[in-house]
């Protein structure tokens, strides 16, 4: 009896966790008696029908390795050439695919949702350390990139230390601050700054008074790359803002901790040091809650296809693994809550 076959793709910036998710589509697949072809970086791969096979003797050490086998970009193929959505089309036809499987991020999951609604069969595998997809508790490579970005600050904090420093850690999270909250929680940073909620120099100037007032000669600061500092003037002073922006119109950050360093410096006289994690936080191997979260949502991915129930996507909701439509994950972007701020904001200073 001939095997079905789907496809399988991973777009956007990559993460840890993206690996094993691959891993337990192909491993539930082969249960069904499912064959698995891999589309090379994001929607490039079906777009230029570019692909390579994932049998189980390719994929059984990828539980343990970062970043994704399949490469990714950040294609959009909704952008320029038209004949583009055509050609993923021709190619799901011509590899002879029943039914899709994308992994990515808002943007990924967005094209996957409109690819749907022109009639591909898609679903979704929610992936970004930015933990801003909605309709899922977490994203994979989330637990990964905050696990990182604590251990640095560990790090950070006993160099800070050593020399009476204020370091400012600058994390990534373009719009949303979850991984900067979380690390800056776990990592126990004295002031906590993300896009959601802008502040003044005078309340972070406040903060870190107060922590020197506890006697503590050192600070750590965790700021999200996309946060907004309000300048004296009351206007917004945000990195970057020239930089070029990518094939879903977004604009490549960073910086923003070396601007605070220049105005602490000035404004303090004190000691100032500012740190940039960068990729650091999406590279390296896949925390064990990364590995489990990523299996789980690429055996639901495979069971939606079993089922025949095409347009979902994969998702962790109140604890559980379950399904949502692709429209419920890309609906919104998931910000951090007030109450979830007010939390990080509790030892202040
Ligand atoms: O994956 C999301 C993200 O990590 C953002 O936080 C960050 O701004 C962006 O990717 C950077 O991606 P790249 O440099 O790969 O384009």
């Amino acid at each position: 009896m001939s095997r079905d076959k789907i496809g399988v793709l991973t777009g956007g910036g990559d993460c840890p966790g993206l690996n094993p998710a691959i891993r337990a589509v192909v491993r539930m697949a082969d249960r069904h008696q499912i064959d698995v072809v891999g589309f090379k970086k994001g929607w490039a791969g079906p777009i230029q029908g570019h692909t390579m096979p994932l049998s189980l003797d390719h994929i059984d050490e990828i539980l343990l390795e970062g970043g994704t086998i399949l490469g990714s970009s950040r294609t959009n193929p909704y952008k320029g050439d038209p004949s583009h959505i055509q050609s993923i089309k021709d190619n799901i036809k011509k590899f002879n695919l029943r039914a899709l499987v994308a992994i990515g991020g808002e943007d990924t999951m967005g094209v996957a949702h409109k690819l749907s609604q022109e009639g591909l069969l898609i679903v979704g595998i929610p992936k970004t350390i930015d933990n801003d997809l909605d309709a899922t508790d977490m994203t994979l490579g989330f637990p990964s990139a905050v696990q990182v970005a604590c251990e640095s600050m560990d790090r950070l904090r006993s160099t800070a230390r050593s020399h009476d420093r204020i370091i400012i850690v600058e994390i990534m999270g373009r719009h949303a601050g979850w991984l900067t909250a979380y690390s800056g929680i776990a990592g126990g940073a004295d002031v906590i700054l993300v896009p959601e909620f802008s502040q003044n120099l005078d309340f972070i100037c406040e903060s870190l008074e107060s922590v020197k007032n506890r006697g503590k000669n050192y600070a750590l600061i965790a700021i999200a790359e996309g946060t907004k500092i309000i300048g004296d003037d009351g206007k917004e002073i945000l990195s970057q803002s020239k930089a070029p922006v990518d094939a879903f119109g977004h604009v490549a950050l960073g910086g923003i901790g070396d601007l605070l360093q220049t105005m602490l410096k000035e404004r303090t006289g004190r000691d100032v040091r500012s740190v940039v994690l960068g990729h650091t936080q999406r590279g390296g191997s896949p925390t064990a809650m990364d590995r489990v979260l990523s299996t789980a949502l690429g055996v639901e991915a495979v069971k939606c296809i079993v089922e025949k129930d095409y347009g979902k996507m994969a998702a962790l909701k109140e604890g559980r693994i379950s399904r949502v439509s692709l429209q419920e994950g890309v609906g919104r972007l998931k910000t951090l809550s007030q109450e979830f701020y007010d939390f990080s904001q509790l030892f202040r200073g």
